[in-house]
């Protein structure tokens, strides 16, 4: 089993973070999206991957994962030109893939899960397809599924006015070599990409055998503002350990499960876990509410923060209340009157005084 994970795509929907970078090594407690996907393949056992990647952000995602030697597994970047679609990346790595099943991963998708279960499934029943599904409340807004009975894969339907299920489609699959041939046969659709969920029906239609597999655990695809503060949070309260390295003084109360990084202070403050805060950073007569993320070398002074991820050398100063935040690395926030609650989405190097 090799996997191949999907690092690449337009990114639209997390602008202007995604001019700067690549949306799969935007932090969830203070760690790259992408590398939680790594750690899952890498705990299933499998030793061969290919990151898809594209030409604006690839060097970026190469920087950050290497050759895979830290999670024991060998890297191989694959640059798609453009981004094509999720069929058209799995054609892109046709010559990696060769004959071999595979699981494809989604770079900005995070499971509560581990995927061996999946795979077991896969190589118990080896159907030519198993896709990963989660019971949704509006399912109009995802791929979905109708499955029968038996757990069958019906039909496939993108973004459905009428959903035949509540069954969304998660951004997991597992192939055999026989979806190269249904990729083939498909051609752009009107958003002029080659998509996955075609190529699935297409598989069905010509006798292949899809099953499914209902997932209970928490799914969370990262490709909005939103969704990075909900991912956040759920990984912080089900994930984070507490641990503090870094120096707290005796004016200052750290509540719940915290981690502070090495070489960072907590002064005169307050943090309210579940929190995480990396290295050298510094929280100054502030408050740090429960479901932040703070990254390296960050200053924050008289200050109240929640529910936010702030990325690292970014500086806040006299905020009376930030809820619901994502700010950028390098970002500045002051303020030199009184306001209410602010809510922002600021990209790398912004500069905003209220
Ligand atoms: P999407 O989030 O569906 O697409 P996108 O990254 O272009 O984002 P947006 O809609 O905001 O413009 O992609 C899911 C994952 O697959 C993501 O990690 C990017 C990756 N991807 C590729 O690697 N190649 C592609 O051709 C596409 C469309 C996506």
């Amino acid at each position: 089993m090799k996997a191949l994970i999907l690092s690449g795509g337009k990114g639209t929907r997390l602008r202007p973070l995604t001019y700067s970078g690549a949306k799969q090594l935007v932090p969830v407690a203070n760690k790259p999206v992408l590398f939680y996907c790594i750690d899952n393949i890498a705990g299933a056992g499998i030793k061969e991957v290919g990151i898809i990647i594209s030409p604006e952000t690839g060097q970026e995602i190469k920087d950050a994962v290497g050759d895979g030697s830290r999670w024991g597994v060998q890297v191989e970047h694959i640059i798609q030109e453009t981004p094509g679609g999720l069929a058209h990346a799995i054609k892109t790595a046709r010559t990696f893939l060769a004959d071999s099943p595979f699981v494809m991963y989604l770079g900005d998708n995070l499971i509560g899960d581990d995927i061996n279960r999946f795979i077991d499934e896969f190589n118990n029943k080896r159907p030519d397809a198993l896709i990963l599904l989660k019971e949704v409340d509006d399912p109009r807004q995802f791929g979905v599924a109708e499955v029968s009975k038996d757990g069958k894969v019906v039909r496939l339907v993108e973004k459905p006015e009428v959903p035949p299920s509540n069954l969304a489609l998660v951004g997991i699959y597992i192939f055999s070599a026989k979806i190269h041939r249904a990729i083939d046969r498909i051609k752009p659709s009107k958003r002029g990409e080659l998509e996955i969920t075609d190529a699935v029906q297409r598989l069905i239609e010509t006798g292949g055998r899809v099953e499914s597999f209902i997932i209970d655990s928490w799914w969370l695809d990262t490709g909005k503002k939103d969704d990075i503060l909900s991912a956040n949070a759920v990984v912080l309260d089900e994930w984070l350990k507490g641990d503090i390295k870094g120096k707290v003084d005796k004016q200052s109360r750290v509540l719940g499960r915290v981690s502070i990084g090495k070489g960072s202070v907590i002064k005169a403050s307050t943090v309210r876990g579940p929190v995480v805060i990396g290295e050298n950073t510094l929280i100054e007569d502030s408050f740090i509410g429960p479901h932040s993320s703070i990254g390296d070398n960050v200053k924050i002074a008289r200050s109240s923060v929640e529910h936010s991820v702030i990325m690292s050398e970014s500086e806040l100063t006299d905020i009376e209340r930030m809820d619901e935040c994502l700010i950028g690395r390098r970002v500045r926030v002051s303020k030199n009157s009184r306001h209410k609650a602010l809510k922002l989405m600021l990209g790398d190097d912004s500069v905003v005084e209220v």
